[in-house]
């Protein structure tokens, strides 16, 4: 029997006995605290020693612990029992504190809290929350000193905001929004980036009548979020907030009695942490938000596919993960794999939810089987993986995860069948949906033929004709031409007819449909039996009427518009409107119009505007009907204008513009790529070389360095370049070849352009080489001819004009000649005295003008040197210049750069006390992901110490148990880029509060 002794730390230490309460002095107090953190376990002296006097300044030996524990053994218990000390036992090699159930309040909270994520009764899990909430008396171990009892507390603290969360949630389900939209906002003020509370608050918010502050809660959420962390909301946030937006009937509060009814007849919820025991539409998730973007919502209703559906459920259901939609273009097999994704995404049949969620994978922009799993890793929000090691690092990422991945459009790349296939294989949660004309042909592939929609039986009635899903697609679509479009009792059977005419091909009937604004059904009928009969006889049946319908449908246009269809098929993605204006001319609107009139364009409104786009079908089509000449002069005008475009953007990376830039040229790199190509095949060494070279730093900081290096090698390759360009083609493959690991090869190559640069007095590009030669001598472990190098760089780069790189590479100048000094000062070579003084000066000029420019990428540079610097004798300080660094790079997207900093964020926390070693564990997996993504170190001028790494590592082992430290390691690794930056700027056990938002001044 253990005797009745109470512990309480969720608050200030207290401690009652059965003689009442037992007031404890400090160190007392901080023993039983260490006793406490591990209640019910055995505490090694050693440790309890450590816990005890953490900055080692007092005697640290076992027999002082044995006497403290002495003296607060007969605090906790009056009397020694004839069987020895049941509170405080003896247990080699230390001590164990044995308390009675519901005897230690955090102990009993965990326990409650529990409790009610198992119950299916809301009103019963919410009594649980209740209690368990009511056990807090402030913050966990107030008044208990040492990093063990903050990191404990830290720990508790996340504990409390999952309780408060699952609170919020269950009020929500019982119908009391009232309650939480009075609740809620002071502790989303204290905690505003946690999404689970500001996604209750804005739903309770709304369900209060309160819709305009629902959406400004949530407004205020996005922004907090980009300004802090460069990231938008997550899935749940994001979907709360379409939604609201359309005032969904599934925000509607449930009435009281239904929600406890309904929710007590649903079933036991298995994943109390993924599942929703309450149906609410905030889907809580404690999982991080991630970076994966929403599947597309079409426009339109579904229709038909039920028996698709139903039979897609089911193979997926027993078990196919790997299921492959084929048929005709058109017939509607990407509209079908989406819908699949939404239901099992949405959970809305209960044995099947996807806990982390749906991914579309657009394929059709690819040309190269090879680049299907770096797409892949893109769309998961896992940045850029390129080469040889991609698959695996994809597959690493992907193995926790349940997640169902859509990839559009595979048939032109089956090459990379074997890829899916092995993710499928070393996945074990990992469900593939595959559309493409052909199936892939790999162990277990299903295959699913995607057949047309369903035509009216012949010799129906109107009723039936009508409710058809042919028909019926077909109405829909003549209405959003025709509003109010209404078929006369005699035409029923005349649409029955095109629409069988048609084959019920969905794309078809579309196109056929954009029509009956001139043509009424029977005109229509009678064109397009003309237009049907002809067609090339050696295609297949659907195929062909596809082709057919393209045909006739391109027929009916004016010649404008024509000619504006045909040369849109040189585009590989989507463009927006002033891209096709530099393309067309500013009289191109129209015609667009014209052709999304027609079907043939589609229109999507995202971050930069309009984006428009075609259905791959008719791309193709348009690719097929481009004459030589034409397809010439288009390609040309399309890489014009991408050139004008990708230089606008390439200032745009050097200063505060940049997250907006390397976005916009994500968006259009398939495009930008597609310039490159048709410039070196046209022989046009211009273009393509002052494109590779308006791209080099975006490649660079998102990571395409494979991309980046191909292009720079192909336009290389060709004759007769322009001495100025020629030298920066050379300028930009250096920088790939340098990024990706191959110093030598750059130095060649930047060693080429200095001379080039030398012979046609080209400054700029001089400077360029001096600086990039630096850097490579840097890397070699050659100081001296580094530090001479980057200064002569920087006096050329001093003297550049203003519209020049010049004000870029002097800030980058500045900080690698530190680097440079800092490497002569550690060498004790020529020149070592006061370099480390001088190395400082540099770094603070590089950074205050980097950050005048508002240029992160500098900015971090200079910070990781500083950092380094600063760690030996100011960690908070380091910390701190550690921590802005890393949501710099997360704010450009930089996975390289994130990797170095935080391996030097887990050597600068291992190197203290015991700091939440778990936490250093994770950062250390998620630096290990960061770095495999990208396949390469990227910044070989940084003066990284392996060795000091390795010690924190053995350290951090050593600490954790290989077991919980190899957990802690796969836990990073899995975890979503901004939540890793939460993690290490904001999480538990940091040194120093959060920098302050790491945002360029205006
Ligand atoms: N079942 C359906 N209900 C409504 N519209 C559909 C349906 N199936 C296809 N569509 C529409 O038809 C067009 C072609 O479909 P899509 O899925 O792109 O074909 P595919 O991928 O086979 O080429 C798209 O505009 C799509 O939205
Ligand atoms: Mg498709």
């Amino acid at each position: 029997m253990t005797s009745a002794v109470g512990v309480r730390v969720l608050g200030p230490l207290e401690v009652v006995t059965t003689a009442g309460p037992a007031p404890l002095g400090g160190s007392l107090r901080t023993l039983l605290a260490a006793l406490a953190v591990d209640a019910g376990r055995v505490v090694a002296a050693d440790t309890l020693a450590e816990r005890l006097w953490e900055d080692g300044g007092l005697d640290a030996g076992a027999s002082t612990v044995h006497s403290y524990v002495s003296r607060l053994r007969r605090r906790l218990e009056p009397q020694r029992p004839p069987s020895g000390w049941q509170v405080l036992q003896t247990r080699a090699p230390g001590y164990r504190l044995v308390l009675e159930e519901g005897a230690l309040d955090a102990e009993e909270f965990r326990r409650l809290l529990t409790l009610a994520r198992g119950r299916t009764d809301p009103a019963a899990a919410r009594d649980d929350v209740a209690r368990a909430l009511s056990l807090w008396r402030g913050p966990a171990y107030a008044d208990v000193p040492g990093d063990f009892a903050r990191a404990e507390a830290a720990r508790l603290h996340e504990q409390r905001l999952e309780a408060e969360e699952l609170a919020a949630e269950l009020d929500l389900a019982l119908g009391r929004h009232r309650q939480v939209a009075g609740r809620l906002p002071a502790l989303v003020a204290a905690e505003p980036f946690r999404e689970g509370l500001r996604a209750a608050l804005v739903l309770a918010l709304y369900r209060a009548d309160r819709q305009a502050d629902a959406l400004r809660c949530y407004e205020e959420g996005r922004r907090l979020l980009a300004d802090a962390l460069g990231v938008d909301p997550g899935p749940q946030l994001r979907r709360l907030h379409e939604l609201l937006l359309r005032q969904d009937p599934e925000l509607d509060a449930p009435a009281p009695a239904t929600a406890v009814a309904g929710a007590a007849a649903a079933p036991p919820s298995t994943e109390p942490s993924t599942g929703s025991p309450t149906g609410s539409p905030t889907g809580r998730s404690t999982a991080p938000a991630s970076r994966r973007p929403a599947l597309p919502t079409p426009p339109t209703a579904l229709l038909g596919r039920t028996d698709d559906l139903a039979r897609l459920h089911r193979l997926l259901d027993d078990g196919a993960r790997l299921v492959t939609l084929t048929g005709t273009g058109g017939v509607g097999k990407t509209r079908l794999a989406l819908a699949l994704a939404a239901a099992r995404e949405a959970g809305d049949r209960a044995a099947a939810r996807f806990a982390d969620g749906a991914v579309l994978v657009p394929l059709a922009t690819l040309d190269d089987a090879a680049d299907v799993v770096p797409a892949v890793a893109r769309a998961l929000g896992v940045g850029a993986v390129e080469g040889p090691g991609a698959r695996d690092a994809v597959a690493a990422h992907l193995h926790p995860l349940h997640l169902l991945l859509v990839l559009d459009n595979f048939e032109h790349l089956l090459d990379a069948a074997v890829d899916v296939a092995e993710l499928v294989r070393t996945c074990p949660h990992l469900v593939v949906v595959v559309t493409s004309r052909a199936p892939l042909r790999v162990a277990g592939e299903v295959e699913h033929r995607v057949e047309p929609l369903a035509l009216p039986p012949a010799g129906a009635g109107a009723d039936e004709v009508l409710s058809s899903a042919a028909v019926t697609l077909f109405c829909d679509r003549a209405r959003d031409v025709v509003p109010g479009f209404r078929l006369g009792e005699d035409e029923v059977r005349v649409v029955a007819d095109v629409c069988t005419a048609l084959a019920g091909i969905p794309l078809a009937l579309e196109l056929a449909a954009a029509r009956v604004r001139v043509l009424g059904p029977r005109d229509l009928l009678a064109r397009l039996d003309e237009a049907l009969s002809g067609g090339r006889r050696d295609l297949p049946e659907r195929q062909r009427t596809m082709q057919a319908t393209l045909d006739w449908s391109y027929g009916l246009l004016d010649a404008p518009a024509r000619g504006l269809f045909r040369r849109l098929g040189v585009f590989s993605g989507s463009w927006t409107l002033p891209v096709l204006e530099a393309v067309e001319g500013p009289a191109v609107l129209p015609l667009l119009e014209a052709l999304v009139e027609q079907s043939l364009v589609r229109v999507e409104h995202g971050e930069d505007g309009a984006r428009f786009s075609m259905l791959e079908p008719t791309r193709q089509h348009a690719q097929r009907l481009l004459g030589d000449t034409e397809r010439a002069q288009a390609q040309a005008a399309h890489a014009a204008a991408h050139l004008a475009l990708a230089e606008e953007a390439y200032g745009g990376y050097q200063r505060d513009a940049q997250v907006g830039w390397l976005r916009r040229i994500e968006r259009a790199h398939a495009d930008l790529l597609a310039a490159v190509d048709a410039a070196c095949a046209a022989g046009d060494g211009e273009t393509a070389g002052r494109l590779v070279w308006a791209m080099w730093l975006f490649w660079w900081m998102h990571g395409h360095l494979a991309v980046g290096r191909r292009a720079c090698a192909a336009v290389q390759r060709l004759p007769g370049l322009p001495d100025r360009v020629r030298v920066r083609v050379d300028l930009a493959l250096g920088a790939m070849l340098f990024a990706q690991g191959e110093h030598e090869h750059a130095e060649e190559v930047w060693d080429r352009a200095r001379r080039l640069a030398v012979a046609t007095g080209d400054d700029e590009a001089l400077a360029h080489t001096a600086a990039g030669t630096g850097i490579t001598a840097l890397a070699r472990g050659d100081a001296a001819t580094a530090v001479e190098r980057l200064r002569a760089a920087l006096g050329l780069a001093a003297a550049l004009p203003a519209g020049s790189d010049g004000p870029w590479l002097e800030a980058l100048g500045h900080v690698w000649t530190g680097t440079a000094l800092t490497a002569l000062g550690r060498d004790g070579g020529e020149g070592a005295a006061g370099a480390g003084g001088r190395a400082r000066e540099h770094f603070e000029t590089g950074l205050a003008l980097a950050r005048r420019r508002g240029d992160r990428l500098t900015t971090f540079v200079a910070l990781y040197n500083l950092a380094q610097a600063e760690a030996p004798h100011d960690a908070p300080a380091a910390e701190r210049r550690l921590h802005e660094g890393i949501e710099l790079s997360a704010q450009i997207g930089d996975l390289a750069n994130l990797s170095h900093f935080l391996d030097a964020l887990v050597v600068l926390g291992a190197a203290g006390v015991d700091r939440d070693p778990e936490r250093l564990a994770v950062l250390l997996g998620a630096a290990r992901a960061a770095r495999d993504t990208v396949g390469a170190d990227v910044y070989g001028f940084y003066l990284r110490d392996d060795a000091q790494l390795e010690a924190a590592r053995s350290r951090l082992r050593h600490r954790l148990g290989g077991q919980r430290f190899a957990e802690a390691l796969a836990a990073g690794h899995a975890l979503p880029v901004e939540a890793v930056v939460r993690l290490a700027v904001h999480g538990p056990g940091t040194l120093t509060a959060p920098a302050a938002p790491a945002t360029p001044p205006s």
